[in-house]
């Protein structure tokens, strides 16, 4: 019982965690990117550049400091979460 518990309380505890970052992506992609992606063509085209997760998460990094935004690693990870959970569905 004690382990059942324990299991349960420490899932909902990393969908907290899963759950935050996303947020916390939406937040960062909503500060520094929504300017040129007010729509997501680029995100749901065909012929879209970034095939992996790991190319994705390359290519928030690359427009991040394109644009100057200075985000740290974590933050990169967030809102590659948030995209990939919204567009992409890569699996990581
Ligand atoms: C100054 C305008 C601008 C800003 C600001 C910007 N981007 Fe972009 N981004 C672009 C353009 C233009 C492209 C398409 C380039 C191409 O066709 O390869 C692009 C492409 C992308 C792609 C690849 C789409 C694909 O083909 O899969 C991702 C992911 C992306 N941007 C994420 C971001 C993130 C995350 C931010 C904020 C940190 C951001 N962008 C900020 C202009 C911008």
């Amino acid at each position: 019982m004690k382990f059942f518990i324990l299991t349960l309380l420490a899932v909902s505890l990393s969908l907290n965690v899963v759950a935050d970052e996303v947020s916390n992506g939406a937040e960062l992609f909503n500060k520094n990117c929504i300017k040129c992606h007010q729509t997501p063509a680029n995100f749901t085209r065909k012929n879209k550049k970034t095939k992996s997760y790991s190319a994705l998460k390359k290519r928030v990094k690359q427009c991040g400091l394109m644009v100057g935004a200075s985000l740290f690693d974590d933050e990169v990870e967030s809102i590659t979460n948030y995209l990939n959970q919204q567009y992409y569905h890569y699996a990581k």
